[in-house]
Protein backbone atom coordinates (compact mmCIF):
# COMPACT_ATOMS: atom_id res chain seq x y z
CA UNK A 1 0.00 0.00 0.00
CA UNK A 2 1.39 2.96 -0.43
CA UNK A 3 2.10 5.20 1.66
CA UNK A 4 2.81 8.53 0.29
CA UNK A 5 -0.56 10.85 -0.81
CA UNK A 6 2.29 11.95 -3.98
CA UNK A 7 0.87 10.32 -7.07
CA UNK A 8 4.80 10.74 -8.17
CA UNK A 9 6.02 9.04 -5.07
CA UNK A 10 5.17 5.38 -3.92
CA UNK A 11 6.31 4.91 -0.36
CA UNK A 12 5.83 1.41 0.95
CA UNK A 13 6.68 -1.18 3.98
CA UNK A 14 8.12 -4.33 3.19
CA UNK A 15 8.55 -6.90 5.75
CA UNK A 16 10.86 -10.54 5.78
CA UNK A 17 9.60 -13.10 7.90
CA UNK A 18 9.43 -16.94 8.27
CA UNK A 19 6.09 -17.95 7.15
CA UNK A 20 4.20 -21.56 5.93
CA UNK A 21 2.83 -22.55 2.47
CA UNK A 22 1.32 -25.51 1.15
CA UNK A 23 3.06 -26.39 -1.96
CA UNK A 24 2.09 -30.02 -1.73
CA UNK A 25 -1.67 -30.41 -0.77
CA UNK A 26 -2.38 -31.04 3.19
CA UNK A 27 1.34 -30.34 3.56
CA UNK A 28 3.28 -27.34 5.07
CA UNK A 29 6.61 -26.22 4.41
CA UNK A 30 8.40 -23.04 6.07
CA UNK A 31 9.69 -20.90 3.63
CA UNK A 32 10.56 -17.25 4.22
CA UNK A 33 8.49 -14.21 2.75
CA UNK A 34 7.78 -10.70 2.42
CA UNK A 35 5.05 -9.40 3.26
CA UNK A 36 3.57 -5.77 2.76
CA UNK A 37 3.90 -4.64 6.38
CA UNK A 38 1.71 -1.27 6.09
CA UNK A 39 -1.47 -3.83 5.97
CA UNK A 40 -1.95 -5.32 9.59
CA UNK A 41 -2.08 -9.23 9.02
CA UNK A 42 -1.60 -8.94 5.31
CA UNK A 43 -0.27 -12.57 4.41
CA UNK A 44 2.92 -12.46 2.99
CA UNK A 45 3.62 -15.54 -0.07
CA UNK A 46 5.89 -16.54 -2.42
CA UNK A 47 6.73 -14.28 -4.58
CA UNK A 48 5.94 -11.27 -2.56
CA UNK A 49 4.09 -8.13 -3.23
CA UNK A 50 4.31 -6.72 -6.65
CA UNK A 51 6.17 -3.42 -6.53
CA UNK A 52 4.23 -1.17 -9.46
CA UNK A 53 5.11 1.73 -9.89
CA UNK A 54 5.48 4.17 -12.65
CA UNK A 55 8.92 5.69 -14.78
CA UNK A 56 10.07 8.24 -13.04
CA UNK A 57 8.15 7.39 -9.90
CA UNK A 58 10.34 7.85 -6.51
CA UNK A 59 9.99 5.10 -4.69
CA UNK A 60 10.83 5.09 -0.96
CA UNK A 61 10.61 1.16 0.93
CA UNK A 62 11.06 0.50 4.75
CA UNK A 63 12.38 -2.98 5.16
CA UNK A 64 11.79 -4.57 8.27
CA UNK A 65 14.09 -7.81 8.78
CA UNK A 66 11.80 -10.59 10.94
CA UNK A 67 13.96 -13.49 9.74
CA UNK A 68 16.23 -15.20 12.15
CA UNK A 69 19.25 -14.21 9.50
CA UNK A 70 20.55 -11.09 8.66
CA UNK A 71 19.57 -10.20 4.98
CA UNK A 72 19.10 -6.91 2.24
CA UNK A 73 16.88 -6.36 -0.81
CA UNK A 74 18.11 -5.71 -4.06
CA UNK A 75 16.62 -4.31 -6.66
CA UNK A 76 17.68 -6.59 -9.19
CA UNK A 77 17.95 -4.16 -12.97
CA UNK A 78 16.83 -1.14 -11.32
CA UNK A 79 19.20 1.30 -12.01
CA UNK A 80 19.35 2.59 -8.33
CA UNK A 81 21.86 4.63 -6.27
CA UNK A 82 24.76 2.70 -5.55
CA UNK A 83 23.85 3.21 -1.38
CA UNK A 84 19.73 1.33 -2.23
CA UNK A 85 22.02 -1.38 -4.00
CA UNK A 86 21.07 -3.80 -1.06
CA UNK A 87 24.37 -5.41 -1.53
CA UNK A 88 27.52 -6.21 1.34
CA UNK A 89 29.55 -3.63 -0.27
CA UNK A 90 26.94 -0.78 0.17
CA UNK A 91 25.29 -1.85 3.17
CA UNK A 92 25.71 -3.62 6.07
CA UNK A 93 23.23 -6.32 6.39
CA UNK A 94 20.18 -5.70 8.52
CA UNK A 95 20.23 -7.54 11.05
CA UNK A 96 17.16 -9.74 12.61
CA UNK A 97 14.55 -6.88 13.65
CA UNK A 98 16.53 -4.04 12.23
CA UNK A 99 15.35 -1.73 9.59
CA UNK A 100 16.65 0.12 7.06
CA UNK A 101 14.74 2.31 4.31
CA UNK A 102 16.04 1.85 0.19
CA UNK A 103 15.72 4.80 -1.74
CA UNK A 104 15.51 5.43 -5.40
CA UNK A 105 13.77 6.58 -8.35
CA UNK A 106 12.51 4.16 -10.82
CA UNK A 107 14.42 5.78 -14.43
CA UNK A 108 13.59 2.95 -16.99
CA UNK A 109 10.12 0.82 -17.61
CA UNK A 110 10.38 -2.87 -18.00
CA UNK A 111 9.96 -6.14 -15.48
CA UNK A 112 12.40 -6.38 -12.49
CA UNK A 113 12.58 -7.96 -9.52
CA UNK A 114 13.80 -8.04 -6.10
CA UNK A 115 15.65 -10.62 -3.45
CA UNK A 116 18.43 -10.75 -1.19
CA UNK A 117 22.06 -10.17 -1.70
CA UNK A 118 22.97 -12.37 1.29
CA UNK A 119 23.43 -15.93 1.09
CA UNK A 120 21.41 -15.77 -1.91
CA UNK A 121 21.41 -19.53 -2.76
CA UNK A 122 19.62 -20.38 0.64
CA UNK A 123 17.35 -16.95 1.24
CA UNK A 124 15.79 -16.71 -2.60
CA UNK A 125 15.25 -20.78 -2.48
CA UNK A 126 13.41 -20.34 1.04
CA UNK A 127 11.22 -17.58 -1.05
CA UNK A 128 12.39 -14.21 -0.85
CA UNK A 129 11.57 -12.68 -3.90
CA UNK A 130 9.30 -10.63 -5.51
CA UNK A 131 8.32 -8.78 -8.96
CA UNK A 132 9.09 -4.85 -10.17
CA UNK A 133 6.72 -3.42 -13.05
CA UNK A 134 7.60 -0.12 -14.08
CA UNK A 135 5.23 1.53 -16.71
CA UNK A 136 6.02 3.64 -18.88
CA UNK A 137 6.36 4.55 -22.34
CA UNK A 138 4.42 2.55 -25.01
CA UNK A 139 1.63 0.41 -23.59
CA UNK A 140 0.56 -2.63 -26.58
CA UNK A 141 -3.51 -3.07 -25.96
CA UNK A 142 -4.03 -6.58 -24.25
CA UNK A 143 -7.09 -8.45 -22.51
CA UNK A 144 -4.56 -9.28 -19.38
CA UNK A 145 -1.51 -8.85 -18.12
CA UNK A 146 0.11 -11.91 -16.14
CA UNK A 147 3.11 -11.37 -14.11
CA UNK A 148 5.01 -15.49 -14.10
CA UNK A 149 7.66 -15.63 -12.03
CA UNK A 150 9.24 -19.09 -13.12
CA UNK A 151 10.96 -21.03 -9.72
CA UNK A 152 11.82 -24.38 -8.80
CA UNK A 153 12.35 -26.21 -5.16
CA UNK A 154 13.85 -29.21 -3.52
CA UNK A 155 10.79 -30.51 -1.96
CA UNK A 156 11.36 -33.86 0.90
CA UNK A 157 8.13 -36.29 0.65
CA UNK A 158 7.11 -34.59 3.76
CA UNK A 159 5.67 -30.87 1.55
CA UNK A 160 8.78 -29.40 3.73
CA UNK A 161 11.93 -27.47 1.96
CA UNK A 162 15.30 -29.66 1.11
CA UNK A 163 17.67 -28.08 3.60
CA UNK A 164 20.83 -29.59 1.98
CA UNK A 165 22.94 -28.77 -0.12
CA UNK A 166 24.65 -31.40 -1.79
CA UNK A 167 28.29 -31.01 -4.03
CA UNK A 168 25.86 -31.58 -7.56
CA UNK A 169 23.65 -28.43 -6.25
CA UNK A 170 26.45 -26.63 -5.93
CA UNK A 171 27.91 -27.71 -9.06
CA UNK A 172 25.17 -27.15 -11.30
CA UNK A 173 23.30 -24.52 -9.63
CA UNK A 174 20.33 -26.68 -7.27
CA UNK A 175 17.31 -27.94 -9.44
CA UNK A 176 14.05 -28.39 -7.55
CA UNK A 177 12.07 -31.44 -8.33
CA UNK A 178 8.97 -29.49 -8.20
CA UNK A 179 8.47 -26.32 -10.62
CA UNK A 180 6.59 -22.81 -9.07
CA UNK A 181 4.75 -20.81 -11.44
CA UNK A 182 3.82 -17.74 -9.15
CA UNK A 183 4.34 -19.95 -6.27
CA UNK A 184 1.96 -22.59 -7.00
CA UNK A 185 2.58 -26.01 -8.33
CA UNK A 186 0.50 -27.03 -11.25
CA UNK A 187 -0.66 -23.40 -11.97
CA UNK A 188 -3.80 -22.70 -13.67
CA UNK A 189 -5.68 -19.54 -14.66
CA UNK A 190 -8.75 -18.77 -16.76
CA UNK A 191 -8.65 -16.86 -20.12
CA UNK A 192 -10.34 -15.51 -23.30
CA UNK A 193 -10.08 -17.65 -25.91
CA UNK A 194 -8.89 -15.22 -29.55
CA UNK A 195 -7.44 -12.63 -26.67
CA UNK A 196 -3.77 -11.34 -26.68
CA UNK A 197 -2.15 -11.12 -23.23
CA UNK A 198 1.21 -9.44 -22.16
CA UNK A 199 3.37 -12.03 -19.97
CA UNK A 200 6.21 -10.59 -17.96
CA UNK A 201 8.28 -13.80 -17.20
CA UNK A 202 10.69 -13.85 -14.48
CA UNK A 203 13.69 -16.66 -13.63
CA UNK A 204 14.15 -16.43 -9.99
CA UNK A 205 15.13 -20.01 -9.98
CA UNK A 206 18.52 -20.85 -8.03
CA UNK A 207 19.63 -22.58 -11.14
CA UNK A 208 17.14 -23.93 -13.84
CA UNK A 209 16.96 -22.56 -17.19
CA UNK A 210 13.73 -22.52 -18.63
CA UNK A 211 13.12 -23.34 -22.19
CA UNK A 212 9.47 -21.88 -23.13
CA UNK A 213 7.11 -23.71 -25.36
CA UNK A 214 3.58 -22.56 -25.84
CA UNK A 215 2.66 -25.92 -28.02
CA UNK A 216 4.63 -24.72 -30.02
CA UNK A 217 2.91 -21.07 -30.91
CA UNK A 218 4.44 -18.05 -31.83
CA UNK A 219 5.48 -15.69 -28.78
CA UNK A 220 6.06 -12.25 -29.53
CA UNK A 221 9.14 -10.91 -27.58
CA UNK A 222 8.79 -7.24 -27.13
CA UNK A 223 10.99 -6.73 -23.98
CA UNK A 224 14.30 -7.84 -22.12
CA UNK A 225 15.44 -6.84 -19.01
CA UNK A 226 16.17 -3.54 -19.97
CA UNK A 227 12.57 -2.52 -21.43
CA UNK A 228 10.89 -2.86 -25.05
CA UNK A 229 13.20 -3.57 -27.93
CA UNK A 230 13.26 -1.54 -30.92
CA UNK A 231 11.26 -4.25 -33.00
CA UNK A 232 9.49 -6.89 -31.45
CA UNK A 233 10.17 -11.02 -32.64
CA UNK A 234 8.13 -13.85 -32.58
CA UNK A 235 9.68 -17.41 -31.51
CA UNK A 236 8.59 -20.81 -30.89
CA UNK A 237 11.20 -21.44 -27.64
CA UNK A 238 11.96 -19.29 -25.24
CA UNK A 239 15.49 -19.34 -23.06
CA UNK A 240 15.23 -18.41 -19.65
CA UNK A 241 18.26 -18.30 -18.04
CA UNK A 242 18.44 -17.85 -14.30
CA UNK A 243 17.79 -13.82 -13.40
CA UNK A 244 16.78 -12.67 -16.86
CA UNK A 245 13.12 -10.96 -17.80
CA UNK A 246 10.82 -11.15 -21.20
CA UNK A 247 8.08 -9.18 -21.94
CA UNK A 248 5.87 -10.70 -24.71
CA UNK A 249 2.62 -10.98 -26.13
CA UNK A 250 0.58 -14.27 -26.74
CA UNK A 251 -1.91 -14.61 -28.85
CA UNK A 252 -4.73 -17.54 -27.59
CA UNK A 253 -5.30 -18.75 -30.31
CA UNK A 254 -7.80 -21.63 -29.49
CA UNK A 255 -11.88 -21.91 -28.49
CA UNK A 256 -13.80 -22.31 -24.92
CA UNK A 257 -12.81 -25.44 -23.25
CA UNK A 258 -9.35 -25.67 -24.33
CA UNK A 259 -6.32 -26.15 -22.37
CA UNK A 260 -3.08 -24.05 -23.48
CA UNK A 261 -0.34 -25.53 -21.17
CA UNK A 262 3.28 -23.59 -21.07
CA UNK A 263 5.79 -26.24 -20.84
CA UNK A 264 9.52 -25.85 -20.47
CA UNK A 265 11.78 -28.50 -22.93
CA UNK A 266 15.43 -30.10 -22.56
CA UNK A 267 17.89 -27.36 -23.05
CA UNK A 268 21.60 -28.56 -22.49
CA UNK A 269 23.72 -26.21 -20.10
CA UNK A 270 26.27 -28.29 -19.74
CA UNK A 271 27.89 -31.03 -17.18
CA UNK A 272 25.22 -33.69 -18.59
CA UNK A 273 22.55 -31.90 -16.37
CA UNK A 274 19.70 -34.18 -16.25
CA UNK A 275 17.00 -31.96 -17.58
CA UNK A 276 14.41 -33.83 -18.92
CA UNK A 277 11.58 -31.86 -21.36
CA UNK A 278 8.85 -31.03 -21.66
CA UNK A 279 7.48 -30.09 -18.12
CA UNK A 280 3.94 -28.31 -17.76
CA UNK A 281 4.21 -25.02 -15.82
CA UNK A 282 1.34 -22.96 -16.24
CA UNK A 283 -2.22 -24.04 -18.06
CA UNK A 284 -4.41 -21.62 -18.96
CA UNK A 285 -8.13 -22.58 -19.44
CA UNK A 286 -10.33 -20.63 -22.14
CA UNK A 287 -13.46 -20.30 -20.46
CA UNK A 288 -15.13 -18.28 -23.09
CA UNK A 289 -14.35 -16.39 -26.46
CA UNK A 290 -12.73 -12.34 -25.76
CA UNK A 291 -12.54 -9.66 -27.88
CA UNK A 292 -10.07 -10.19 -30.82
CA UNK A 293 -6.71 -7.85 -30.07
CA UNK A 294 -6.50 -4.56 -31.66
CA UNK A 295 -3.95 -3.48 -34.33
CA UNK A 296 0.03 -3.66 -32.20
CA UNK A 297 1.77 -0.66 -31.88
CA UNK A 298 3.97 0.39 -35.13
CA UNK A 299 6.79 2.14 -32.62
CA UNK A 300 8.69 0.10 -29.86
CA UNK A 301 11.61 0.88 -27.59
CA UNK A 302 13.67 3.47 -28.57
CA UNK A 303 17.36 1.99 -28.07
CA UNK A 304 20.65 4.06 -29.27
CA UNK A 305 22.83 1.48 -30.24
CA UNK A 306 25.94 2.45 -27.97
CA UNK A 307 29.42 3.56 -30.05
CA UNK A 308 31.95 1.63 -29.53
CA UNK A 309 35.14 1.33 -31.72
CA UNK A 310 38.91 0.48 -31.83
CA UNK A 311 39.51 2.91 -28.54
CA UNK A 312 36.99 1.86 -26.37
CA UNK A 313 38.10 0.01 -23.67
CA UNK A 314 38.25 -3.58 -23.21
CA UNK A 315 37.54 -5.55 -20.41
CA UNK A 316 38.82 -8.96 -20.21
CA UNK A 317 37.29 -11.63 -17.93
CA UNK A 318 37.35 -15.50 -17.87
CA UNK A 319 35.38 -17.79 -15.96
CA UNK A 320 36.07 -21.03 -14.49
CA UNK A 321 35.26 -23.93 -12.47
CA UNK A 322 36.36 -26.32 -10.21
CA UNK A 323 34.80 -29.64 -9.41
CA UNK A 324 35.21 -31.80 -6.49
CA UNK A 325 33.87 -32.19 -3.18
CA UNK A 326 33.99 -28.63 -2.57
CA UNK A 327 32.88 -26.77 -5.98
CA UNK A 328 34.24 -23.19 -6.51
CA UNK A 329 34.12 -20.79 -9.18
CA UNK A 330 36.25 -17.84 -10.27
CA UNK A 331 36.40 -14.69 -12.58
CA UNK A 332 39.91 -14.27 -13.94
CA UNK A 333 41.20 -16.58 -11.33
CA UNK A 334 39.87 -14.91 -7.92
CA UNK A 335 37.01 -16.35 -5.83
CA UNK A 336 34.63 -13.86 -4.18
CA UNK A 337 34.90 -12.16 -1.68
CA UNK A 338 38.92 -12.04 -2.63
CA UNK A 339 39.07 -10.05 -5.34
CA UNK A 340 40.51 -7.06 -6.66
CA UNK A 341 38.20 -4.67 -8.06
CA UNK A 342 37.65 -3.55 -11.30
CA UNK A 343 38.24 0.08 -11.84
CA UNK A 344 36.38 2.48 -14.51
CA UNK A 345 35.40 5.77 -14.94
CA UNK A 346 31.50 6.79 -14.37
CA UNK A 347 29.71 7.37 -17.36
CA UNK A 348 32.35 5.91 -20.03
CA UNK A 349 31.76 3.05 -22.19
CA UNK A 350 33.70 -0.05 -22.07
CA UNK A 351 33.58 -3.29 -23.81
CA UNK A 352 33.33 -6.42 -21.42
CA UNK A 353 34.73 -9.65 -23.18
CA UNK A 354 33.63 -12.11 -21.14
CA UNK A 355 35.63 -15.92 -22.10
CA UNK A 356 33.25 -18.98 -20.19
CA UNK A 357 35.88 -21.92 -20.46
CA UNK A 358 33.50 -23.78 -17.84
CA UNK A 359 31.96 -26.70 -18.95
CA UNK A 360 28.72 -25.26 -18.16
CA UNK A 361 26.83 -22.43 -19.28
CA UNK A 362 26.87 -19.18 -17.01
CA UNK A 363 24.27 -16.16 -16.55
CA UNK A 364 26.29 -13.32 -16.09
CA UNK A 365 24.64 -10.27 -14.14
CA UNK A 366 25.88 -6.31 -13.55
CA UNK A 367 24.26 -4.23 -11.02
CA UNK A 368 23.04 -0.89 -11.74
CA UNK A 369 23.48 -0.60 -15.22
CA UNK A 370 22.35 -2.02 -18.64
CA UNK A 371 24.56 -3.45 -21.39
CA UNK A 372 23.93 -4.13 -25.42
CA UNK A 373 25.26 -7.62 -26.44
CA UNK A 374 27.71 -7.10 -29.20
CA UNK A 375 28.24 -10.68 -30.16
CA UNK A 376 28.04 -14.44 -28.79
CA UNK A 377 31.31 -16.44 -30.09
CA UNK A 378 31.68 -13.75 -32.61
CA UNK A 379 27.92 -13.68 -33.59
CA UNK A 380 26.11 -10.42 -33.53
CA UNK A 381 22.47 -10.72 -31.98
CA UNK A 382 19.42 -9.87 -33.96
CA UNK A 383 17.49 -7.54 -32.09
CA UNK A 384 18.85 -4.34 -30.07
CA UNK A 385 18.15 -3.99 -26.78
CA UNK A 386 19.04 -3.67 -22.93
CA UNK A 387 19.84 -6.67 -20.86
CA UNK A 388 21.46 -6.91 -17.16
CA UNK A 389 21.58 -10.82 -16.97
CA UNK A 390 22.42 -12.58 -20.13
CA UNK A 391 23.36 -15.88 -20.42
CA UNK A 392 27.29 -17.00 -21.52
CA UNK A 393 27.03 -20.31 -23.28
CA UNK A 394 29.57 -22.90 -22.08
CA UNK A 395 33.09 -22.43 -23.89
CA UNK A 396 32.03 -19.12 -25.83
CA UNK A 397 32.73 -15.50 -25.60
CA UNK A 398 30.30 -13.15 -25.29
CA UNK A 399 30.70 -9.25 -25.76
CA UNK A 400 28.89 -6.46 -24.43
CA UNK A 401 29.20 -2.73 -24.53
CA UNK A 402 27.94 -0.87 -21.41
CA UNK A 403 27.94 2.88 -20.41
CA UNK A 404 28.89 3.11 -17.00
CA UNK A 405 26.40 4.14 -14.16
CA UNK A 406 26.60 6.09 -11.15
CA UNK A 407 29.85 6.11 -8.73
CA UNK A 408 30.24 3.21 -6.53
CA UNK A 409 31.17 -0.46 -6.08
CA UNK A 410 28.39 -2.53 -8.24
CA UNK A 411 28.56 -6.53 -8.43
CA UNK A 412 28.69 -8.61 -11.05
CA UNK A 413 28.35 -13.02 -11.37
CA UNK A 414 26.81 -15.39 -12.08
CA UNK A 415 22.86 -15.23 -11.32
CA UNK A 416 23.50 -19.49 -10.27
CA UNK A 417 23.21 -18.39 -6.94
CA UNK A 418 25.49 -21.33 -5.67
CA UNK A 419 28.16 -20.05 -7.92
CA UNK A 420 27.47 -16.60 -6.69
CA UNK A 421 27.79 -17.22 -3.39
CA UNK A 422 30.70 -20.15 -3.95
CA UNK A 423 33.29 -17.09 -6.24
CA UNK A 424 31.74 -15.95 -9.13
CA UNK A 425 31.21 -12.62 -8.22
CA UNK A 426 33.40 -9.28 -8.60
CA UNK A 427 33.24 -6.30 -8.17
CA UNK A 428 32.93 -2.96 -10.28
CA UNK A 429 34.34 0.64 -8.41
CA UNK A 430 33.63 3.20 -10.82
CA UNK A 431 34.67 6.67 -9.79
CA UNK A 432 33.41 9.86 -10.54
CA UNK A 433 34.31 11.39 -14.15
CA UNK A 434 37.25 13.58 -14.38
CA UNK A 435 36.87 14.34 -17.21
CA UNK A 436 32.93 15.67 -19.02
CA UNK A 437 31.34 12.12 -19.86
CA UNK A 438 30.77 11.19 -23.48
CA UNK A 439 27.37 11.87 -25.40
CA UNK A 440 26.55 8.71 -25.75
CA UNK A 441 22.73 7.77 -25.34
CA UNK A 442 21.18 8.64 -22.54
CA UNK A 443 19.58 5.70 -20.85
CA UNK A 444 16.77 8.00 -19.25
CA UNK A 445 13.68 7.96 -21.99
CA UNK A 446 11.06 10.12 -21.30
CA UNK A 447 8.48 9.79 -18.66
CA UNK A 448 4.97 9.36 -19.74
CA UNK A 449 2.05 7.84 -17.65
CA UNK A 450 -0.25 5.05 -19.16
CA UNK A 451 -3.24 3.74 -17.90
CA UNK A 452 -3.08 0.41 -16.21
CA UNK A 453 -3.97 -2.41 -17.56
CA UNK A 454 -7.29 -3.97 -16.43
CA UNK A 455 -5.92 -6.77 -14.32
CA UNK A 456 -3.21 -8.32 -12.93
CA UNK A 457 -2.41 -12.21 -12.69
CA UNK A 458 -1.10 -13.63 -10.03
CU1 LIG B 1 19.60 -10.79 -9.04
CU2 LIG B 1 23.31 -9.57 -7.79
O1 LIG B 1 21.43 -10.22 -8.39
CU1 LIG C 1 27.50 -20.00 -12.90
Amino acid sequence: MDLDPDPGVVEVELVASAFQVEYLEGKLADVWVYRDGSLEGAAGGVPGPLLDVNQGDHVVVHFRNDLPEETTIHWHGLRVPNAADGTPTTQLAVAPGETFTYEFDAPDAGTFWYHPHVASDVQIERGLYGPIVVRGGVEPNVAVERILMLDDIKLEATGQLSTETDPLDIMLGRQGNVRLVNGHVDATARASAGSRERWRIVNAANGRYFNLTLLGRELLVIGWDGGLLTEPYATERLLVAPGERYDLLVDIAGSAGDTLTLQTLHYDRGHNIPDPGPLDLFSLELTNEGDPPGPLPTEWGSVEPLAVDDSTPILDLVLTEEEGADPSFFINGERFPDVTPTEATAGTTAIWSIRNDAEMDHPFHLHGMFFQVLDVAGVPPDQLGWKDTVNIPQQTTLRFAVRYGEPGRWMYHCHILEHAERGMMGELALSTARVQADSGASLVRPTVTFARPSSIGR
